[in-house]
């Protein structure tokens, strides 16, 4: 397990806060000391930062780990956290959404149009026959219809579970059915790269797939390109008909803390995704507290997160965090490249963005086009700049920092997941010097730390596991429908430790440097994939007899994936006809960000002797070898590392 775990270049580099930055701070120094010294209390003051409707009795009860209760008895509505409250405190003129689509389309919707329409949605659910805690899916693009339903569904306390306007109809058709959904919302269709991309095709067919198991009652359809979609009359009822001519008064009730805010599903080290389940007070918490001490907010910020709502990023740092704290925010259509290649740029220019998060891999690819692109717009409103997803590192860190933020900006490069919620490790912009490359320190209040095989922390210059040690706010609370796969999959490696997944590293200073997934998780553009998902969607298909899947390193997307497949007899010598349509298949069976960059066909692949893939030996093959020769090299050296590899006795970890 540990063969993942390298150690990162040192860099010279430290940045301090500038020094008007940190005088004004939201977050001081003093933050860490209070949070280390009465943690719960400290949990109790950010709990002040949302409006319950009834308060809580006790911050945390932790009495049956690793199912923890936060802000107990509390009562509270997400949506009217999110939109209600500010609009009562006389904010409803403020914007709340910057729409820019991707044809050049725009509307500003103030908080109180965003009640209206949430409220009004609320009421077309209800209508519909949705309850609290019935699940509602949400396949949309990056439209502010997409925020609408997710407040929507959160005003009625239906979870929801936003399934990404990338992924198949047969992700869609399983997570559906693993939630028990009964209503999807969606659009015809939504804008990419100049051109209108059907959505609601996707559902049909996941509909169809699910035959007698399907969960859907009705499908809530927003017409976004005006392309022509298939419409059952019974079932599907349009948007603007429905929701457009709701009432625009609705109550939101007070739900228990407790209570079930949305389900995300992401990938683990299995063939089928995780349900990550979230809840309503603590996630709320956690995610207003961090959007406000880490990107500094302030009335007057206009703020851009570049997510799709598809994934966590988008749920923390695009809905709920922002908007909990009445930001104005920047919600995009589209790709950065589409009219042009400074379309981002433009729109910060335009829209005056003062904080800017995005990830890694996509800063790698506005490298590659030039800085000449960014350096023709007027960038000088940024004052700090965020990374997520993977870490940073550090060429692409400077180029950020200099190109974009103008060499003036902090970087806060994030470390969080699906499952913790909200941001657990980074740097505070007014506080915290930054080593490029480094997620730095725990944000007040999370007790992260990194340990060896036997669970004791490391010294300072040492690699191991990262770990949480104590329960916070916006931790997930189960995984849907498997209490024992939760237990499993996080807290069994070390008792009363939740284990992330990465492995890390304490530099000298005591600074944690991310080094990557230890487990068969890839991440491919920031983006969560399992190896074994993808295994399993290439040996359904009826040419494959085998296969493995490696995340090998990519200078774009951090991560691409690489696969290896023995075909079976029948599927002749179709060579890179065959390679095809492996790659399509998997893109049908999960989504075109699983599609392999490369398979390789092999006629053997390297086992221990007792049968298990050794993995480690395939990531070296696939990143050794230069892109273009495939077919010499897959004979060769492939087969060279194969033969040495089953050679050589079987090493600890492999068995
Ligand atoms: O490996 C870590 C990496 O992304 C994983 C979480 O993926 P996901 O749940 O899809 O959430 C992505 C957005 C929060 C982590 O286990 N990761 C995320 N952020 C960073 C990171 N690795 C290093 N540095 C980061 N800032």
């Amino acid at each position: 397990m540990s063969d993942r775990i390298s150690n990162p270049a040192n860099d010279a580099h430290t940045f301090d806060p500038p020094a008007d930055l940190a005088a004004g701070a939201n977050l001081k120094a003093d933050a860490y000391e209070r949070a280390a010294k009465d943690r719960l209390a400290f949990w109790a003051e950010q709990a002040e930062r949302i409006s319950w409707a009834e308060p809580f009795t006790e911050v945390l009860d932790w009495t049956n780990p690793p199912f923890a209760r936060w802000f107990v008895d509390g009562k509270i509505n997400a949506s009217y956290n999110c939109v209600d409250r500010h609009v009562e405190a006389g904010h409803g003129d403020r914007v709340a959404l910057h729409f820019v689509g991707e044809p050049g389309d725009t509307r500003d919707i103030t908080y109180a149009q965003l009640k209206d329409e949430v409220s009004q949605a609320a009421n077309t659910l209800a209508q519909l026959g949705v309850q609290a805690g019935d699940r509602v899916a949400i396949y949309m693009p990056m439209i502010p219809e997409a925020v609408v339903a997710m407040l929507a569904c959160a005003r009625l306390g239906a979870p929801h579970t936003v399934v990404f306007g990338g992924f198949s109809s047969e992700a869609l058709a399983s997570r559906v059915l693993d939630c028990n959904a009964k209503i999807v919302i969606t659009a015809d269709g939504g804008y990419r790269r100049g051109a209108a991309s059907p959505l609601k095709p996707a559902v049909d067919d996941a509909i169809a797939k699910l035959g007698k198991d399907n969960p859907i009652d009705h499908v809530v359809v927003v017409r976004r390109t005006g392309q022509d979609v298939p419409f059952n009359d019974i079932r599907d009822v349009w948007w603007h008909e429905t929701v457009g001519k709701a009432s625009i008064e609705h109550t939101p009730e007070a739900f228990d803390s407790e209570h079930p805010l949305y389900v995300m599903y992401t990938s683990g080290t299995t063939g089928t995704p995780k349900g990550i389940l979230h809840t309503t007070g603590g996630y709320l918490v956690q995610t207003a507290y961090t959007f406000w001490g880490v990107f500094d907010h302030k009335p007057g910020d206009i703020y851009w997160c570049t997510a799709d709502i598809g994934w966590v990023t988008g749920h923390s740092y695009l809905v709920y965090g922002p908007l909990a704290n009445g930001a104005t925010q920047v919600l995009y259509e589209g790709t950065p490249d589409t009219p042009h290649k400074g379309r981002w740029w433009e729109i910060i220019q335009d829209k005056g963005v003062t904080l800017f998060y995005t990830a890694p891999t996509a800063i790698r690819t506005c490298m590659k086009w030039g800085e000449q692109i960014p350096a023709e717009y007027d960038l000088s409103t940024l004052r700090i700049l965020g990374s997520v997803g993977e870490s940073i590192n550090p060429e692409a860190y400077i180029w950020y920092r200099e190109n974009i933020g103008g060499g003036r900006t902090p970087i806060v490069d994030t470390w969080w997941q699906t499952e913790t919620g909200g941001h657990m490790i980074s740097p505070l912009p007014g506080v915290t010097a930054s080593k490029p490359g480094s997620a730095m320190m725990p944000v007040p209040g999370v007790t992260a730390d990194v340990v060896d095989d036997t669970g004791t922390s490391v010294s300072n210059g040492e690699s191991g596991y990262l770990v949480i040690r104590d329960p916070w706010p916006s931790m997930l609370r189960t995984i849907w429908g498997d209490d024992e796969r939760y237990k499993d999959t996080y807290w069994s490696r070390w008792e009363g430790m939740y284990f992330a997944g990465d492995g890390a590293k304490r530099d000298e200073d005591g600074a944690i440097w991310l080094l990557g997934r230890v487990d068969d998780v890839m991440n491919v553009s920031g983006h969560r994939l399992s190896t074994t998902e993808i295994e399993s969607a290439l040996v359904s298909h009826p040419k494959v007899a085998e296969a493995a899947v490696v995340g090998a390193d990519d200078d774009t997307t951090g991560q691409a994936v690489v696969a290896f497949v023995i075909l079976r007899e029948s599927a002749g010598d179709g060579g890179q006809k065959v390679v095809a349509e492996l790659r399509d298949h998997v893109g049908k069976e999960i989504g075109p960000i699983a599609k392999p960059r490369r398979i390789m066909v092999v006629p053997e692949l390297p086992k221990t002797r007792s049968g298990k893939i050794m993995r480690r030996l395939l990531r070296d093959v696939a990143e050794n070898r230069e892109v273009g020769d495939a077919t010499t090299l897959a004979d060769s050296s492939v087969m060279d590392l194969i033969a040495a590899g089953m050679a050589a006795p079987a090493t600890a970890g492999e068995n």
